[in-house]
């Protein structure tokens, strides 16, 4: 029996002692000729003329396709399956079942579940039951429907906030309960509130969203005797090597996973997939590759989402704006599985502001829907929902502006870790300071304000801040860089592009340290057969994990061939410098020579450095921050919320390319305005249990139509140098993680309703609106 996996979530740093390093770190950069400029992705041309060859354009010779049977119900028991016609349809090379020689696997992946690949009991709506390989993909789904399994269908439960009550059906034999409830404590909080002079108190909801990648889930699986090669479509191809080894039993060096390009994976790609495993077996069987990608459905019921969180809120204030006691409860749910129901979502409050009397309980319960998968800075956008609106409301009861209460609060250390480690940096002062300056917040509160009196079109503006947990990334990672004799570069990298420009910011480093234009820098990378470790793509981590890497690398090339050239130009290595393919000397231009030219380099062929990623510094956390702001319009008459302009003040230390910065900003924007406006898993609690919106159609994504008018990237550009040796840290969560709330905020500003609920749809905010009216004319 195999031992229960924890997964891979983000990478667990590991002790300081046991890092390789760098011989000796860089100093940090004073000046720079490329990094924080804007720089165009790398393969930007290859993404948008198609040519970029993603997981799910695989074609391999002999290819067949799967798909897989999967319960039509949320809750059932597999009484039998019965594959003979299925095994009949033309084109069909393989049907598989748990009953099927070699298929009866485990699936370690569920902690405190025993569980299977191919399970008895279905517990979610599109739980697997069997899998087909066929000739094509519509014979394959012939095949999947012509299966007959006889289910007892079991009465199921698909709201959490019922999963408790004595009706409800267990999911597990142990009950619904994902263990005990997770609890936190400081301080005194009962002290703290009868010290407070205004206490408020709330109830909040988030909605489960869907992650919604562009690239579905999938993969494309070949063997070459007892050695597997995958292609799939993930954040991490060592993460998905490593689990694809341990629950097929194999040597990790018999299974080679690549994924050159991947679109979009928001925390659902960071871990392989039990399709992963059903391609890899249906491959064996038939002795040919096979590919396998969901379907968008099948993507929306079973590989995850960001699970709905019920919160409570309870905060004391001072009139001066101090914190006295924050109280949080949240009951929240993974799915039927252990999977981080309550992940997080507490973390904000016991971190963000400053407050010595901090308690929170989490309870984590089952209910008969698919697993959640860490989503975008899993639980802060639901506890930021939270925590910035309450603000809000205790800034408008002690008549303090809400910039001013934030700025009163702004933490040096980390409240909730043991030992109280101060963070290497905290740019929230500057992004509220800045971040409201360049936003004319003063003027555009007064300004919606008087506005607010008159007609049926209301102004109002929100805020909110914000840091992230991880962002600060850390060892292992290891990178080569290799200069070839003509001045050209070769970067090996296992770390993913998921879509953020990764590859683009590694080259920016390689070119600031060598001197070699972008142009001619290949990065190979994310295959587990030819590039070095890394782990997954995902918790803002890549840039500051991977970015001291490939520095240390290239330092390392650069010390080579500074001697190198030192030799031949007879110099001293320490008065070259390389700038556009040259080694030129600092005290006489005159004494240069072209990289090209070296003839020692001519020889050898190529040079070559390792860089590792160094430690982070010991007893300090590196965490970003940010600041929102927003301007909205309410129609309050419809309902509906006009996003007029939005500013993002975010401090994720240096700039390493201002477009791709600005670019992962407008993102986290649009998918925080999708929890706060238009994103709900809808689950029919009343008769079948089933996911009724998962397509796109009927699950709504903000489009261009949702986005602001005007929207605005202000970096609090400062390196970290404590951080690391490029002074980066993480930006792709700190974006997403107050945008809900900010709007929020704003829509009380304009309406004085408080939508507690998201999303903030048009109806719910009419029946708001008129449930006010009618308390007004009481
Ligand atoms: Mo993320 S949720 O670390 O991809």
């Amino acid at each position: 029996m195999r031992e229960e996996k924890e997964r891979p979530y983000y990478a667990q740093a590991i002790p300081v002692a046991e890092t390789p390093r760098p011989r000796q770190n860089p100093p940090s950069w004073d000046k720079t000729n490329v990094i924080g400029k804007r720089e165009p992705r790398i393969d930007a041309y290859e993404r948008v003329s198609g040519s970029a060859v993603y997981p799910s354009d695989t074609i391999l010779p002999g290819m067949l396709y799967g798909a897989i049977l999967r319960s039509p119900h949320p809750h059932a028991k597999i009484l039998s399956v019965d594959t003979r016609e299925a095994e009949k349809v033309a084109g069909v090379r393989a049907v598989i079942t748990g009953d099927t020689p070699g298929c009866g696997l485990d699936w370690p992946y569920q902690q405190g579940v025993k569980t299977k690949l191919f399970d008895s009991v279905c517990r979610h709506e599109g739980e697997e039951i069997a899998a087909v390989a066929a000739e094509t993909p519509y014979q394959a789904w012939d095949a999947v429907r012509a299966i007959k399994v006889n289910y007892e269908v079991l009465p199921f439960v698909s709201d959490e906030r019922k999963a408790l009550d004595s009706a409800a059906p267990a999911i597990h034999p142990s009950g619904n309960r994902v263990g005990e409830p997770q609890v936190y404590e400081r301080g005194d909080v009962e002290r703290g509130f009868a010290e407070a002079d205004v206490v408020l108190e709330e109830s909040y909801r988030t909605e489960s969203e869907l992650h919604t990648p562009m690239e579905l889930h999938g993969c494309a699986a070949k063997w070459d005797g007892d050695r597997l090669t995958v292609w799939e479509s993930t954040q991490g191809v060592y993460a998905v090597q490593a689990e694809v080894a341990e629950v097929l039993g194999l040597p990790l060096a018999h299974v080679r996973v690549i994924g050159h390009y991947m679109g979009g994976g928001f925390g659902s790609k960071l871990q392989a997939g039990k399709y992963t495993i059903i391609a890899a077996l249906l491959a064996k069987k038939t002795a040919r590759p096979v590919k396998l990608f969901l379907s968008r459905e099948e993507t929306y019921l079973c590989v995850g989402n960001r699970p709905p969180s019920n919160m409570k809120l309870k905060a004391g204030v001072k009139k001066d704006g101090t914190l006295t006691a924050l109280e949080f409860t949240c009951l929240g749910t993974g799915g039927a599985y252990p999977a981080g129901g309550t992940s997080l979502v507490d973390w904000l409050v016991r971190d963000l502001y400053v407050c010595p009397n901090v308690r929170s309980k989490m309870t984590d319960v089952f209910i008969n829907a698919g697993p959640a998968r860490p989503f975008r800075a899993p639980g802060h956008p639901q506890g930021s929902w939270a925590l910035e609106q309450m603000l809000d409301a205790l800034s408008e009861a002690i008549r303090m502006d809400p910039v001013e209460l934030r700025l009163k609060n702004i933490p040096a250390f980390s409240q909730a870790r043991q030992g109280n480690p101060a963070y290497t940096t905290t740019g929230l002062r500057e992004c509220l300071e800045e971040g409201a300056r360049a936003f004319g917040w003063k003027e555009a509160k007064s300004r919606a304000a008087e506005a607010k009196k008159k007609g049926h079109l209301r102004r109002g503006v929100g805020m909110g801040s914000c840091l992230w947990l991880v962002g600060g990334g850390g060892p292992p990672s290891t990178v080569i860089v290799k200069l070839f004799s003509d001045g050209s570069v070769n970067l090996n990298m296992g770390a993913s592009d998921i879509g953020t420009g990764t590859k683009t910011v590694m080259a920016m480093v390689v070119s600031e340290e060598l001197g070699v234009p972008l142009g001619k820098i290949e990065i190979e990378n994310a295959d587990t057969g030819t590039t070095q470790y890394a782990t997954p793509s995902g918790g803002s981590k890549t840039v500051p994990t991977e970015s001291p890497a490939v520095r240390a690398a290239a330092v390392e090339v650069k010390r080579q061939t500074l001697e190198m050239a030192g030799k031949e130009l007879n110099a001293e290595a320490a008065d070259l410098i390389l700038i556009d393919g040259q080694v030129v000397s600092k005290n006489d231009p005159s004494v240069k020579t072209k990289i090209a030219d070296l003839a020692d380099l001519k020889r050898r062929g190529v040079l070559l450095g390792v860089g590792y990623r160094g430690p982070n510094p010991e007893g300090k956390v590196v965490n970003p921050f940010a600041a929102q702001f927003c301007e909205v319009e309410v129609n309050t008459r419809t309902g509906e919320v006009k996003l007029l302009r939005f500013l993002s003040a975010n401090d994720s230390g240096r700039v390493m390319n201002r477009l791709t910065f600005d670019n992962q900003v407008f993102g986290g924007i649009t998918m925080g305005i999708g929890l706060a406006m238009t994103e709900v898993r809808i689950l029919d609690g009343k008769q079948t249990g089933k996911m009724v919106n998962r397509n796109w159609h009927d699950y709504k994504l903000p489009t261009a139509l949702d986005f602001p008018l005007k929207i605005e990237s202000l970096p609090i550009d400062r390196e970290d140098s404590a951080a690391n040796t490029t002074g980066a840290k993480g930006l792709g969560e700190p974006v997403t993680i107050p945008t809900a709330g900010v709007i929020a905020n704003a829509v009380y500003h304009a309406t004085g309703v408080r939508v507690t609920t998201t999303p903030i749809h048009p109806m719910r905010l009419c029946r708001l609106l008129s449930e006010r009216g009618k308390e007004d004319k009481r």
